[in-house]
């Protein structure tokens, strides 16, 4: 038996859609592996009612097939579905480092992100790695057809995830098919800034090249309460304030002096419009 954790990971950060991804200390998911003639899959903890136990419905049997290595897997979601924390990505990437160890396939990590995306493509449609990279790798990820470039990164942020679902199949039904090339350049200045600002572990810069005005503005429409929420946390001291991955989880970036306020006033805010939520204090990391 081999057991792995997972963090949760926030992927786009803004301007970073579908490139950008973080891990996050908190929350994670604990995969159990062991080998057996056939994958079977148990799934206990956040939202794992609405998980498939079928494997060939459930991310992590997508992964045990792309490894040849079938098993029992036993998944302890800590990191609830259609949270915009990296759910999937998550048990995905848990499992793929356990059965490659299980099964001694001798894959990197690098390796294991492609493995780990097989898993996303059964959830959203896509084999998206911008969640699974993070995941696997720690700190800030860059995700491009050409590979993944990784950095570590320490910046505190505060996840809030409000009690509501927003699919990543709906999410991505509202982005736009094109752009203006003054949103494009304005994007690629964010972007840049965002990374620089990671390199050097700048809530700042983090937090001014989160501005995105192309995807975040038609996912905000979808989670009620987002406006009010961000401009609490950002009158609190936050440096950005963006959608999380697909959503509805939002992540503020900030200095660790104003986290516990900023968490506190992004539950007070959704709960004065009538959601209930929970705010994670973690770190980019
Ligand atoms: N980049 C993806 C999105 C994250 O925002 O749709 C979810 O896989």
């Amino acid at each position: 038996m081999l057991t792995v954790r997972a963090p949760a990971t926030s992927a786009n950060l803004g301007s970073g859609f579908d490139v950008f991804g973080v891990a996050l200390g908190t929350p994670a998911d604990v995969v159990r592996v062991e080998r057996a003639p056939e994958t079977r899959i148990s799934v206990i903890g956040a939202g794992s009612q609405y998980i498939p136990e079928d494997p060939n419905q459930n991310t992590v049997g997508a992964v045990a097939d792309a490894l040849d290595a079938p098993a029992h897997i036993k998944i302890d979601k800590g990191v609830r579905p259609s949270s915009g924390l990296g759910s999937s990505a998550a048990s995905a990437a848990a499992a793929a480092v356990a059965l490659n160890a299980l099964y001694d396939r001798g894959l990197s990590r690098e390796e294991l992100v492609p493995v780990a995306a097989e898993g996303e493509a059964l959830v959203s449609g896509e084999a998206h790695a911008d969640n699974v990279a993070p995941s696997l790798l720690g700190g800030f990820t860059i995700v491009t057809d050409d590979g993944v470039t990784q950095v570590d990164a320490s910046i505190p942020v505060v996840a809030c995830l409000p009690e509501m679902s927003v699919s990543t199949r709906d999410a991505r039904g509202v982005v736009p098919d094109s752009a203006t090339l003054e949103d494009v350049v304005d994007t690629v200045g964010n972007a840049a800034t965002l990374a620089v600002g990671m390199t050097r572990d700048d809530p700042a810069l983090v937090g001014r090249g989160m501005e995105d005005a192309i995807v975040t503005p038609e996912r905000t429409a979808l989670i009620d309460g987002y406006a009010q929420v961000r401009d609490a946390a950002l009158e609190a001291g936050a440096t950005g304030v963006t959608v999380s991955g697909a959503g509805p989880g939002i992540l503020a970036v900030c200095h660790r002096r104003d986290q516990a306020a900023i968490a506190s006033t992004m539950i007070d805010t959704f709960d004065a419009v009538g959601i209930e939520s929970r705010a994670y204090q973690t770190r980019i990391g």
